[in-house]
């Protein structure tokens, strides 16, 4: 079977041992350091290529006590940045959002709830570019070796590319060259941030599971104006979420159940066609859990790196075991406790019991 899993690949400078990538969760671990420094290093010794953190609020030194571990265990880390405004933000505060959207066109709930929202003027766009400045510079300071923009999963910036929310008249809305300025602007303002040789990723959704959402036709023009304008490598997933059908969550990113070989990669066909219009390294997430899917989409140019999350919560040592002859499938079982539990305020953790 093929070994192109295991070779080396680089991102703008940054050199990985290899094609697989931690998507980012948020940890909830900020509480106890120590557990916290243990599970990244365990992903690092495990073989992850590149971890990426969900966002932190942390001080300095606590976070850089993970990066530590992560190189410590000869891993790399990026972190990923995002805007704290938007609509669904928070339900008490009046957000600036895209544009006004009234609550029956897209749908709501206790991820993504409807509050008081405005659209933004000019300077509450400027601050949210500032935000991810602020939010790179910081992690910078903490010693990451990257950072991730966040835009996908109904994020801030994911509102100003979807048509669904951004209904804006001026320069930052209309056609997708226009929904995508402010990911532009974010990536300039960052990069000037950061200097020239630190990456900057982005985690971009190219499709909203409603009919008047982003359709992947426009999905991929953003991913190809992007990688032009510098991002350095395109994590592809979801847009918008519909949270309509708990128990399959198919509306999410965050799909449940035992995922079947033939259904693995469910956003397989988007990062294709991504990958296909980029220059940039093609990351493809979502629901790929058999070495055997793995190899067979680095090595037919589907992506140029695999993401997956939730196995990595559950098997930090899961590249490890595949790199040394064990191939079975992971042995996360998409139920989502961990995201439950995240939910609950618990930490990171797979709420499985071992099988
Ligand atoms: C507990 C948990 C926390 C997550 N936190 C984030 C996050 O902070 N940012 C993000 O972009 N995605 C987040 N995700 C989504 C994952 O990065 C990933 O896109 C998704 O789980 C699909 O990959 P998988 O099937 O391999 O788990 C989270 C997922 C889980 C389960
Ligand atoms: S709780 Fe464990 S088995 Fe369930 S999705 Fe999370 S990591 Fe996988």
């Amino acid at each position: 079977m093929s070994t192109v899993p295991f070779l080396p690949i680089k991102i703008g400078n940054l050199e990985l041992k290899n094609r697989f990538l931690m998507s980012a969760a948020v940890d909830g671990m900020a509480a106890d350091p120590h557990a916290r420094a243990q599970r990244y290093s365990d992903l690092a010794r495990g073989g992850v290529g590149l971890i990426v953190a969900g966002r932190v609020l942390d001080k300095k030194e606590e976070f850089g006590r993970v990066v530590d571990a992560v190189h410590e265990g000869g891993g790399r880390i990026a972190l990923q940045i995002l805007s704290h405004m938007g609509l669904g933000f928070n339900p008490k505060v009046d957000s600036p959002a895209a544009s006004v959207v009234p609550g029956e066109s897209v749908i709501f709930s206790s991820y993504f709830p409807y509050g008081p929202h405005h659209e933004a003027t000019e300077g509450e766009i400027e601050e949210m570019i500032a935000a991810c400045v602020n939010a790179a510079r910081l992690a910078k300071s903490f010693g990451v070796d990257a950072v991730q923009v966040h835009s996908a999963h109904s994020s801030a910036l994911l509102q100003f590319l979807t048509p669904l929310i951004n209904q804006r008249k001026d320069k930052w809305g209309g056609p997708v060259e226009n929904r995508v300025r402010v990911h532009q602007e974010v990536y300039r303002a960052v990069r000037a941030e950061v200097g020239p040789d630190m990456p900057i990723l982005i985690k971009l959704g190219v499709e909203d599971p409603f009919p008047n959402g982003l359709k992947l036709a426009e999905g991929v023009v953003a991913a190809r104006l992007l990688a032009e304008c510098g991002y350095d490598a395109i994590e592809v997933s979801q847009g918008l979420q519909d949270f309509r059908d708990p128990k399959t969550m198919a509306g999410t990113p965050i799909r449940t159940g035992a995922i079947k070989v033939s259904e693995e990669g469910y956003f397989r066909a988007w990062c294709r066609d991504v990958k296909k219009a980029i220059d940039k390294p093609a990351i493809m997430t979502g629901g790929i859990r058999s070495y055997e899917i793995v190899a067979k989409i680095l090595a037919g140019g589907e992506a140029d790196m695999i993401g997956m999350c939730r196995p990595f919560v559950r098997e930090p040592g899961l590249v490890k075991r595949w790199e040394e002859g064990d191939r079975k499938k992971a042995t996360c079982i998409s139920c989502n406790k961990c995201g439950m539990g995240m939910t609950k305020g618990l930490p990171l953790a797979c709420y499985v019991k071992e099988k």
